[in-house]
C-alpha cells in the first residue's frame, strides 16, 4: 500500500512529519513530494528521514541524472496521493489543469485516488474562487478532508485549520482498505431504464438515470472487483475500468444478465426494468389517423425472480422503488425472489430515488436485519451498501 504525500507551502507543513510517521506505523509506504515553497516551512531532511526515501521536489533532477521520470513513476507507484496540507494554490492549479512543478504534474499523471486536506487562513478558504474550484474537483472525483474550525496560526479564528492528523490518517487507511476488499470477485450490475417499443420511433420507459447502478459499479471497481455493467439507455459517463454492455429492452437485459450470471459472485439489480411491454410492436410508425389508440401490454420476464431461482452461491442484491408501504413490499420481494439484500427507497420523498444525485432508504437483509440510510450522494450510499455486504457475506 503506497501513499505519495504532497506537502505544500503552509504553516501546517510541519504536520506532514506526523502524518508520515503515523502512516508508516500502519504499514503504509510513504514517499514525499514537496513544493519549493513548502521547503520554507519544513526541511526535506526531516521528511526524508521519516519516510525512508529521498524527498522529491525537482521535476528534472532524476530525468537528467539517470533518465528516471519522477512524475510518471511516482504517479504509477501511488495508490493514493494525499496532499496535506493543501494550499489554495495547489487546489486551484489542479482544478485548472496546471502542471508546473513536480507535485502538480504528478497529480495530473496519477490514476490513484487524490485526497486534499486544505489548510489556510479562513478568508482564503471561504473565497468563492477557491470554493468553486473545490466543488469542481469534487465533481471530478477528487476527495477533500475539510479543514477544522479554530484559532489559526495567523491569529484569525474560523474554518481553515488542517483537519486532525488522526482523521486524515483514518481516511487514508479506510480508502486503502477499500481498494482491496473485492479483489478477485466478479460483480454484475444492472442499471438504467429499459425501453419497450410501441413502434420504431416510440417507446414506454421510466425516469431512471442509471446513477445508482453506475455508482455501485464504480464503487465495486474501486474496491478491486471485476465489474460487468449491463445498462439501459442513459446520459451519464460510464465508470472507468468497467465492462459495459448496452441494452434497450427488458428482453435484451434478460439475455445479457443470464449470460453473465453464472460467472459472477455478487449481482446488483439496480436497473428499472419495465414490467410490461406492448404485446405487438408495429413495424412501421403508427399514424395518428384514429381518434384513440388502445395498446395491450403483456408481462416481461421477471429477471430478479429468475436469478433467485437459479442462484447457487451468489449474493443477490435487489433494489426497489416504492411509493407506499415501502418496507412491507420490499420484504415481500426479498423473500419471494430469494434475495440476500434489498435496498428500498420511497421515491415520493425529495432526494430519494429516480434521476437525482442523491438517494436514501432502507437496506433489508435476508436475516431480518434492517439498516436505514439517510439521504446522501448516491456514491456514498453505494459505499455503505458495499460495507454491509462485505462485512456480512464475504470473509475478506
Ligand atoms: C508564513 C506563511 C504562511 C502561509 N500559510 C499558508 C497556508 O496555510 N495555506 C495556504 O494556502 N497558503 C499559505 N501561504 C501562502 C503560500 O505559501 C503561497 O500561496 C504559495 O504560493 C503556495 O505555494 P505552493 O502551493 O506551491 O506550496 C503562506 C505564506 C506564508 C508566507
Amino acid at each position: 500500500m503506497n501513499v505519495v504525500l504532497g506537502i505544500t507551502g503552509g504553516i501546517a507543513a510541519y504536520k506532514g512529519a506526523e502524518i508520515i510517521s503515523r502512516l508508516k506505523k500502519k504499514g503504509i509506504d510513504v514517499k514525499v513530494i514537496m513544493t519549493e515553497n513548502a521547503k520554507q516551512f519544513i526541511s526535506p531532511l526531516t521528511l526524508q528521514t521519516l519516510s525512508g526515501y529521498p524527498v522529491y521536489y525537482d521535476t528534472f533532477k532524476h530525468a537528467t541524472e539517470n533518465y528516471e521520470i519522477d512524475h510518471i513513476s511516482l504517479a504509477k507507484w501511488a495508490d493514493i496521493m494525499l496532499i496535506a496540507p493543501a494550499t489554495a494554490n495547489i487546489i486551484s492549479k489542479v482544478c485548472h489543469g496546471i502542471a508546473d512543478d513536480l507535485l502538480s504534474t504528478t497529480i495530473m499523471a496519477t490514476r490513484g485516488q487524490v485526497v486534499f486536506a486544505p489548510a489556510m487562513n479562513t478568508n482564503m478558504y471561504k473565497n468563492p474562487i477557491l470554493q468553486d474550484n473545490i466543488e469542481a474537483l469534487k465533481k471530478r472525483g477528487y476527495m477533500f478532508i475539510p479543514p477544522a474550525k479554530g484559532l489559526l496560526a495567523c491569529g484569525d479564528v474560523g474554518e481553515g485549520r488542517l483537519a486532525e492528523v488522526d482523521d486524515i490518517v483514518a481516511e487514508v487507511v479506510g480508502l486503502l482498505r477499500q481498494r482491496d476488499d473485492l479483489k478477485g470477485t466478479k460483480v454484475l450490475v444492472t442499471a438504467g431504464p429499459t425501453r419497450e417499443y410501441i413502434d420504431p420511433v416510440r417507446f414506454i420507459s421510466n425516469p431512471s438515470s442509471g446513477r445508482m447502478g453506475y455508482a455501485i459499479a464504480d464503487a465495486c471497481r474501486k474496491r478491486g472487483a471485476e465489474v460487468h455493467l449491463i445498462t439501459g439507455p442513459t446520459n451519464i459517463k460510464t465508470p472507468v475500468g468497467v465492462h459495459v454492455y448496452r441494452v434497450e429492452t427488458a428482453y435484451e437485459m434478460y439475455d445479457a444478465v443470464m449470460s453473465l450470471f453464472g460467472q459472477c459472485q455478487i449481482v446488483f439489480k439496480t436497473a428499472a426494468v419495465g414490467d410490461y411491454r406492448p404485446d405487438m410492436v408495429s413495424s412501421q410508425k403508427i399514424k395518428k389517423d384514429a381518434d384513440d389508440l388502445v395498446i395491450r401490454f403483456v408481462k416481461n420476464p421477471d429477471i430478479l425472480k429468475e436469478l433467485g431461482r437459479r442462484k447457487k452461491n451468489q449474493i443477490l442484491v435487489g433494489f426497489a422503488a416504492e411509493t407506499e408501504n415501502i418496507e412491507a413490499y420490499a420484504n415481500k420481494k426479498l423473500k419471494e425472489k430469494n434475495l440476500d439484500f434489498i435496498f428500498v427507497n420511497d421515491v415520493s420523498k425529495t432526494g430519494a430515488g429516480f434521476a437525482g444525485d442523491t438517494n436514501g432508504g432502507i437496506l433489508l437483509c435476508a436475516d431480518g436485519d434492517r439498516l436505514e440510510m439517510s439521504i446522501t450522494k448516491k456514491e456514498i450510499i453505494a459505499q455503505r451498501i458495499l460495507d454491509v455486504i462485505i462485512d456480512r457475506k464475504l470473509d475478506k
